[in-house]
Parts: C-alpha cells; sequence; structure tokens
C-alpha cells in the first residue's frame, strides 16, 4: 500500500529502511472489527502486554494497568453494554486499559510522604500513560499478526464497567481493545488528513483547513464512502456524507456528558 493512498499527498520517505517489517505493519494498519474464532495463545497476549508496559511512562511512574478479561461471563457482560458493536462480543480477546493514580497514592503512604497534586494533573497522566500502553499493545500484537479494535464505548458506561471489573478509587477505564486473528487477510486502510495539515514545523499552523479538509472529505467519500449516516432521525439524509459531516454530526449530540462526574466519583479532583 503507498503512503500517498491513506495521506493524498507524496511523502519523501524510505520504506525499505532497516526497519522495514514493523514499519510496514504500523503505516499498513487499520482497526479490526471481524475476527476469527481461534483463541490467542496466552503467550502471545503476555508478549504484547509485555511491550505495552515497555512504552515511556509520565515520570517512570508506570500509571497504567491492563485488565485482560478471560471470563466469558464478564466479557458478555461488558459485550452487552456495548450492545451496537458486536464486534466486542465476537473477538476471541477482550482488555481494558486503565489509568492508574492509586498506586503513586499507595507510595505516598507506604513512604510517608504527602500527596501534593491532587488535580488535574494527577488524572491527565494516568488516562494518557494508559493510552501509550494502548498503542504499544495495538502495534505489538497488529505486528504479530492480530488484528485489535480500541474500543472507548466501554466509557459510556464507566461505572458499569468500573463496578465489574472491581475498579477501585483512582483506576478508571481508558479505553477496551477487543483483539484477535483478523478474518481478513489484509486490514482495510482508513485514510488521514495530510501530514502537511497534521504535522507542523517549528509553530501550529491552521494553514487552510477549510480547503485542506474540503479535499480531505471529497477524496474519502469517493473512496470510502460510509455505509450509512448518522442520527437521520436528527439531521435528515444528507445527499453527500463526507467525513467532516459525519464527525460534526457525532459531537453536535451530547456524548458521554457524565464522565466528569464518573471521574470525581472515583476520587480525582479535576480543577
Ligand atoms: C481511544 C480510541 C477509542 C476507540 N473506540 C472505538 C470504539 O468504541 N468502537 C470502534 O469500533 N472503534 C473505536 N476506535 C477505533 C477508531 O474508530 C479507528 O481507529 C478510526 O476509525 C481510524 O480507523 P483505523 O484504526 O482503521 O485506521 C477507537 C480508537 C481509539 C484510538
Amino acid at each position: 500500500m503507498d503512503l500517498e493512498y491513506r495521506y493524498g499527498e507524496t511523502i519523501k520517505t524510505d520504506r525499505q529502511s532497516a526497519h522495514a517489517e514493523l514499519l510496514n505493519t504500523m503505516l499498513d494498519r487499520g482497526s479490526c472489527r471481524k475476527f476469527r474464532k481461534n483463541a490467542v495463545p496466552r503467550d502471545l497476549v503476555n508478549l504484547a502486554c509485555a511491550a505495552a508496559m515497555a512504552a515511556p511512562t509520565k515520570s517512570d511512574l508506570q500509571q497504567r494497568d491492563i485488565i485482560l478479561v478471560d471470563d466469558p461471563g464478564l466479557k458478555e457482560e461488558i459485550a452487552g453494554l456495548v450492545s451496537g458493536q458486536t464486534w466486542v462480543a465476537d473477538a476471541p480477546s477482550l482488555a481494558v486499559f486503565c489509568g492508574n493514580n492509586r498506586r503513586q497514592r499507595l507510595v505516598h503512604s507506604i513512604r510517608g510522604h504527602p500527596f501534593a497534586n491532587d488535580h488535574l494533573d494527577a488524572f491527565f497522566n494516568a488516562a494518557v500513560d494508559a493510552a501509550i500502553a494502548l498503542s504499544a499493545f495495538v502495534t505489538a500484537a497488529e505486528a504479530c499478526g492480530l488484528g485489535c479494535c480500541p474500543i472507548s464505548a466501554v466509557r459510556n458506561e464507566a461505572s458499569e464497567v468500573s463496578k465489574l471489573l472491581h475498579l477501585p478509587d483512582h483506576v478508571f477505564p481508558v479505553a477496551g481493545l477487543a483483539f484477535g486473528y483478523p478474518e481478513a487477510d489484509k486490514p482495510a486502510i482508513s485514510m488521514r488528513l495530510p501530514l502537511s495539515a497534521t504535522v507542523h514545523e517549528n509553530s501550529y499552523k491552521d494553514h487552510d483547513i477549510a480547503a485542506v479538509i474540503s479535499t480531505y472529505d471529497d477524496r474519502r467519500e469517493k473512496a470510502q464512502p460510509y455505509g450509512q449516516q448518522r442520527a437521520t432521525g436528527h439531521f435528515g439524509k444528507a445527499s453527500s456524507y463526507p467525513w467532516s459531516e459525519d464527525k460534526a454530526r457525532q459531537y453536535a449530540l451530547p456524548e458521554r456528558e457524565d464522565f466528569g462526574q464518573f471521574v470525581r466519583s472515583k476520587g480525582f479532583n479535576l480543577d
């Protein structure tokens, strides 16, 4: 697959570098929502977990954990909470990546020092660490031939998921990850905005973002039209339905409004 297809522009680079195999998996990756039935060997899961936990972590604080959901009944209950997403139930494996600021607070009580950073950054650092670990797990798993789909929808029911997984205070779900052997030989490549708009040199620039988005919309709508439109009851059916219309519709309606309340209920001070 050439990079121009994904980014809509020529990118001067050398794909045939010494690390071509891993790089090519990363460049040609795509989320997987159709899995074969075979279970993923535990050794392989362990390897991906080890790669996830080897990822960079803010100040070496290691504020992220992975919960492997192996119990079939528990997996079914979590899948039931994201029932619109059948690939969660169908995937042979499910993990939930959590931010964990609890361990750090326990370290303070063990060492007898006050925890003097009870503010938004405590939550933010743990959330970022969990996201980085998720990304590393996906990279490792995909390099080993697995397919993955992150599931932020577990946060739609954050309290329920939290109860099911017995998450204590200061531990919270960031995203689930459905994974297994993919049904298709190759993943579908989802187009991205051009690097010329998303990679900035020295300072942030909006460029002509409306024109950039319009070109991206056209390119993407021709090659990868949406199978269905979002919230037609609310917005009607559009004759043209590009990416920007889908994204604007998505956040024109409230989503996860109670998430802040959930995070506060886990003991975080978000000020
Ligand atoms: C944090 C995060 C949460 C996501 N949550 C979901 C989800 O709940 N359901 C889903 O089907 N895909 C989910 N995705 C996958 C994205 O939809 C997908 O990455 C995006 O459409 C781009 O497609 P690609 O990964 O195939 O390139 C999530 C991805 C990330 C990074």
